[in-house]
């Protein structure tokens, strides 16, 4: 699949999720093949004031390619702004966030708001993609409401102003992450335009990624949560769309992948902040593990990187 000139040549990419998708946690999905990689959301308005915070959200590394960077706001003169001011640090692709449904984003008119004005949707592709040097793509939901599914009109403004391809995730703005997600409406995009279209929404296995493709024809996938404690679901599908069989981590692989995220953490973000983010990882991890909710409690109670490795090294002599 093409993203403009970018050459993808695997089906499921990890969808961006913030607080969740960072260096270390892209790092672990791309060891098992996940088609590409999206930082977290980045504030528009952020960059032009010169956040360091935000600025550290852009930070990528080796492993990582291609890498999109999403970028939220409100405003196609922030969008161009924006883009100016990141120069050098404009990866092989920037996202345009039309879907975040959070509170303190859709009341500044940003995210999933977006959907309810689509000319301005249009609007701000087309400033992006005025000063990008790199392809412009959209996340967008299905609609705002289940009043207001409009995923396939704005889909096709977004297209003319110049984006070149679209994640649809299968739900309204008002559903937030429960309820079904929508595939009819991802079909629907597909069927609306041209450029290559990335379905989102619930898959956890091999077989519902399959679903959803055959089902939407949608050209790729994008996985959020359900590649958090398994980012081994990349390789499942890589493996099992090839025709191969895929054979699940042992308790000792998932123990050392455990380690490890937890080791980059805390490389990235310091000992104190790198086992705090690390628990909500490893509370995925150990979900289906025996003995979970013993393990968690020692995981959530522990002080120091060393307790928090010791206690994952003792899930593989414990289970
Ligand atoms: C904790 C969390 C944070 C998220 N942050 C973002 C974000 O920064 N940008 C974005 O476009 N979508 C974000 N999403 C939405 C996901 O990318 C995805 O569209 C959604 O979770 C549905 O896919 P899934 O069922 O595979 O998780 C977030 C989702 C979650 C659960």
């Amino acid at each position: 699949m093409l993203i403009g000139d970018i050459n993808i040549n695997k089906i499921a990419a990890l969808a961006p999720m913030a607080g969740v998708t960072d260096r270390a946690f892209r790092e672990i999905c791309a060891l098992f093949g996940a088609a590409y990689f999206t930082s977290e959301m980045i504030s528009t308005k952020g960059i032009i004031y010169g956040s360091q915070k935000t600025f550290s959200l852009s930070e990528r590394s080796n492993f990582e390619y291609p890498f999109a960077l999403q970028l939220f706001g409100n405003n196609p003169k922030d969008f161009k702004e924006a883009i100016k001011i990141l120069g050098d640090r404009i990866p092989e692709i920037i996202d345009i966030n039309m879907g975040c449904p959070a509170m303190k984003i859709v009341k500044e008119n940003s995210g999933s708001a977006l959907m309810k004005t689509p000319e301005l949707c249009g609007e701000i592709v087309y400033a992006a993609k005025s000063v990008s040097p790199v392809p412009v793509t959209v996340k967008i939901r299905s609609g705002w409401s289940e009043s207001m599914i409009n995923a396939p009109m704005v889909a096709k403004i977004c297209e003319q102003a110049g984006a070149s391809a679209i994640t649809v995730h299968g739900r309204t703005k008002q559903q937030g992450y429960s309820g079904i997600c929508n595939q009819e409406i991802i079909k629907s995009v597909k069927e609306a335009v041209n450029i290559p279209v990335i379905g989102n929404g619930d898959i956890t296995s091999a077989r519902n990624c399959a679903d959803m493709m055959h089902f939407t024809k949608c050209d790729m996938v994008a996985i959020g949560r359900g590649a958090m404690g398994n980012p081994w679901i990349f390789s499942e599908i890589n493996l099992v769309s090839a025709g191969e069989r895929f054979i699940p981590p042992s308790i000792n692989e998932r123990v050392d992948i455990m380690k490890l995220h937890t080791e980059k953490l805390c490389e990235y973000k310091g000992e104190n902040r790198g086992i705090t983010e690390a628990r909500k990882h490893l509370s995925c991890y150990v979900k289906d593990i025996k003995n979970a909710s013993d393990i968690r409690r020692k995981i959530f109670s522990s002080k120091s990187k060393s307790e928090l490795l010791e206690i994952i090294q003792s899930i593989s002599q414990n289970v």
